[in-house]
């Protein structure tokens, strides 16, 4: 296999030195082109450009293949939790015991905000999306550490642990804001994802029953979200982390990109069209036409993926986990026989079969979250929630790569040329 790539333009020829990855693939290193030729290389929505070199995730989209720091998704699904998963990406290797009792500790130490943090929610008003609050509070916790403005990182594993503990005391809170209910602050006896529903959904004097099934499945849906490599939000969050932003900015942004229907917003969205197919009677055939049909502005929301070009491997387990927690709590739910068909058609259409169409994560996860109680306008929250190990693993990256570089895409400037300044009376 050769370790350049030729490249001849104007009728000259470079030589550009080819990358591997550990699972052999390969990209062409351009960055020396522009200064050595003048040209750069375009690829609108990135959909081919690697923007870096890291260790934490590997995707094969063609195969459908997740792994985070080498170990299989299917494994950690199985076989650990979220918290320990969260170590894992963060830290680069699994944890002892000692290391997860700690970093456990760690977490509970830190899971209250600052007592004033809690003035700035009721600033919100009420119809506040989630989503909105979860960004400007994690913004907003930067401000009661000031040694972070200074570029100070010698307290990172304590960052680590206030901003992977306080997201989910944030989004609890976020969500009593919007639905007009008192705030419930964490219990030290509780785990992360137990204290994260007894937030939710306790009220002061009478605690919400935590069943182990609904905390298992809302664990999963933490850890099968915890990291995706290159994605939107996380390209969002390197990019402000290589200005030397500080880390709560820097993850803050990852939220408003995750926001979007196109990414994380999708669970919602998948929800919102499915209760539309099942209210309108349709039996999901008008829909599939219609999201076949560019200009009638419809898609089959959670399907689909700039990555996967087969089944994505979260979206496997998922369906199953979605099938188990349903029968588990005795729900009926009419919406998971509509997604079903909705993707079987998909599946033998050949709109979707030739465009390599499969099911994303967010196609099932929607519905097992309305099993666990969850309000759809918290799903994107939970998302978020689950994410920020990937977000800080890739900012911790950015952070200790010594010869990292501000990211700064080039373009191609297709504006009017040279032109001048009219003064405002003599203008058409
Ligand atoms: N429904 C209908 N058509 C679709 C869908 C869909 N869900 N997804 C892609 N297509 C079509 C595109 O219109 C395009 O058709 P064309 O070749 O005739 O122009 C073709 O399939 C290729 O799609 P792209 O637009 O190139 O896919 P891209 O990689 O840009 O976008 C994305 C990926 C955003 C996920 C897209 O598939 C989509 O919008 N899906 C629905 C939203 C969704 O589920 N998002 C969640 C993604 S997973 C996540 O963020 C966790």
């Amino acid at each position: 296999m050769s370790n350049v790539a030729n490249l001849e333009v104007d009728g000259k020829k470079y030589s550009l030195p080819v990358v591997s990855g550990t699972e052999n693939e390969k990209a062409v290193d351009i960055s020396a082109l522009r200064a050595s030729s003048g040209y750069i290389t375009l690829d609108e929505g990135y959909g081919n450009t690697g923007a870096c070199l890291s260790k934490i995730t590997f995707i094969d989209g063609e195969t459908g293949i997740l792994r985070y720091r080498g170990i299989p998704i299917e494994e950690l699904a199985e076989k650990s939790t979220f918290i320990e998963t969260a170590y894992l990406i963060i830290y680069g290797k699994l944890p002892t015991h000692e290391e997860l009792r700690r970093f456990s500790d760690l977490l509970t130490a830190n899971q209250n905000l600052h007592e004033d943090m809690k003035y700035h929610f009721e600033g919100f008003p009420s119809s506040s999306h989630p989503m909105a609050i979860l960004s400007a509070m994690i913004n907003a916790a930067s401000c009661f550490y000031p040694e972070l403005m200074q570029g100070d990182r010698s307290n990172f594993d304590l960052h680590v642990a206030r901003l992977i503990s306080q997201v989910r005391t944030i989004a609890a809170f976020s969500y009593r804001k919007t639905v007009g209910r008192p705030i419930i602050y964490p219990k030290n006896a509780y785990k992360y994802t137990a204290n994260f529903l007894h937030m939710l959904f306790s009220d002061p004097y009478d605690d919400y029953e935590i069943k182990p099934e609904v905390v298992r499945a809302l664990d999963l849906i933490f850890l099968l979200h915890a990291d995706h490599e290159q994605n939107c939000s996380t390209s969002t969050v390197r990019m402000v982390a290589s200005s030397q932003a500080n880390l709560y900015a820097s993850c803050a942004s990852g939220v408003c990109a995750l926001w979007g229907p196109l990414h994380g917003g999708a669970n919602q969205a998948v929800v919102e069209m499915l209760k539309d197919i099942h209210q309108s009677g349709d039996d999901g055939s008008k829909f599939i036409t219609d999201a076949k049909d560019k200009t009638s502005g419809r898609k089959l929301m959670g399907f689909g993926h700039r990555v996967y070009k087969n089944y994505d491997p979260r979206a496997k387990i998922i369906k199953k986990a979605c099938d188990e927690v349903l029968v588990s709590l005795k729900i009926d739910d009419p919406l998971l026989e509509i997604a079903k068909k909705l993707e079987d058609a998909a599946l033998k259409d050949s709109y979707f079969v030739e465009r390599k169409l499969y099911p994303n994560v967010d196609f099932y996860s929607g519905i097992i979250m309305r099993a666990l109680g969850v309000p759809v306008e918290m799903f994107t929250v939970i998302f978020a929630i689950g994410r920020m190990p990937g977000w800080i693993a890739n900012y911790k990256e950015i952070a200790e790569e010594t010869k990292s570089r501000i990211c700064r895409p080039r373009q191609i400037y297709t504006g009017p040329a040279l032109n001048h300044y009219v003064p405002i009376g003599r203008r058409e």
